[in-house]
């Protein structure tokens, strides 16, 4: 089965060409993050306003790249939440008329689930599942015991993990999007500094807390300038990282532990993150008979391969029905 995938939920323009959910014959990005990056941020209008200018040449490169024709195509998927409205309605309106066209049907899925499903095209699923989800706006542990079957573990209260570290690269003066730069820079230095590791009481043992973390880290940086203090930015960056990833690997390994997991996948822009991937697999290496899965990195961040993944099982499970 051959899936057209459509993503334009934030400030990427993605289409792209699946077979079977794994194997990718074209994955184009158009990336809208030079224009927002002057404003420190996705500005919705503008980023709706480009996704129009580029969809239908997204499209075209889909197609040449796939070396398919559109009459090759089984099944359309498309996100259609959560997301920016304006902005999903540009890819949501692109698949329906494609949909219409061809007279193909249509999938629409979440974008959080896509994420999830990145990992398929890495590995294939081992239920139970945990899936550890980080993106720019969401922290989420979800148990799955079978496909496209989503239990929600526990979530952040608060900030997501990567608006994080893009509010803390702000302040150290990085471009946004800030994860990736931050994570660099954590590599080079050491986690000298220290800083709070929010676990939060029995209750909200599988949720997060990182606003703490970022006011903590923010003080820090402000407090170190106004006494005309030496600051090393790798070392800052390498102990604000740490607390992140001891948190967010630790109550991986508790939730892995509890639900008897097989599998653990990590979904979302921090799933590229270095550090996180070092230490995730010195800790499930330490268990028996889990494995752990990251998405390829170009499948982290956001994408329609992962779009069109989900939408394969998504339709796989509506014709069971
Ligand atoms: O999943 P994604 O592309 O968009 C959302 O659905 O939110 O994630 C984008 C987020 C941004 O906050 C970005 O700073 C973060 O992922 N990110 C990273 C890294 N690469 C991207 N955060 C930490 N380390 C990275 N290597
Ligand atoms: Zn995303």
């Amino acid at each position: 089965m051959l899936v057209l995938g459509i993503e334009t939920s934030c400030d990427e323009t993605a289409v792209a060409i699946v077979r079977n959910g794994k194997k990718v014959l074209a994955n184009i990005v158009y990336s809208q993050i030079a224009i927002h990056k002057e404003y420190g941020g996705v500005v919705p209008e503008v980023a709706s306003r480009n996704h129009v200018r580029k969809i239908t040449l997204v499209f075209d490169e889909a197609f040449k790249e796939a070396g398919v024709t559109a009459r090759d195509i089984d099944l359309v998927a498309v996100t259609h939440h959560p997301g920016l409205i304006g902005s999903l309605l540009v890819g949501i309106n692109a698949a329906t008329i494609f949909a219409m066209a061809y007279d193909i049907p249509l999938v629409e899925v979440n974008h959080i689930h896509g994420h999830v499903y990145a990992n398929y095209i890495e590995a294939d699923f081992n239920f139970p599942i945990l899936a550890l989800i980080v993106s720019g706006g969401h922290t989420e542990l979800v148990l799955m015991r079978k496909h496209m079957n989503f239990y929600l573990l526990g979530q952040t209260l608060d900030d997501a993990v990567g608006e994080t570290y893009d509010k803390v690269g702000r302040v150290l003066g990085l471009d946004y999007p800030a994860g990736s730069a931050v994570d660099k820079l954590a590599l080079e230095g050491e986690a000298k500094y220290s800083f709070p590791l929010i676990y939060l009481d029995d209750e909200n043992k599988f949720n997060f807390s990182f606003s703490g973390l970022k006011t903590a880290v923010l003080n820090f940086i402000n407090s170190k300038k106004m006494h005309n203090e030496k600051l090393s930015i790798p070392d800052l960056a390498a102990s604000f990282q740490n607390s992140v990833i001891r948190v967010l690997v630790d109550k991986t390994i508790a939730a892995t532990l509890k639900y008897a997991v097989k599998q653990i996948v990590v979904a979302g822009g921090v799933a590229a993150n270095r550090g996180l991937r070092i230490a995730m697999r010195n800790e499930v290496n330490k268990l028996k008979n889990v494995s752990l899965t990251f998405p390829p990195f170009t499948y982290c961040t956001d994408n329609a391969a992962m779009i069109a993944v989900a939408g394969y099982f998504q339709q796989q499970q509506c014709e069971k029905k």
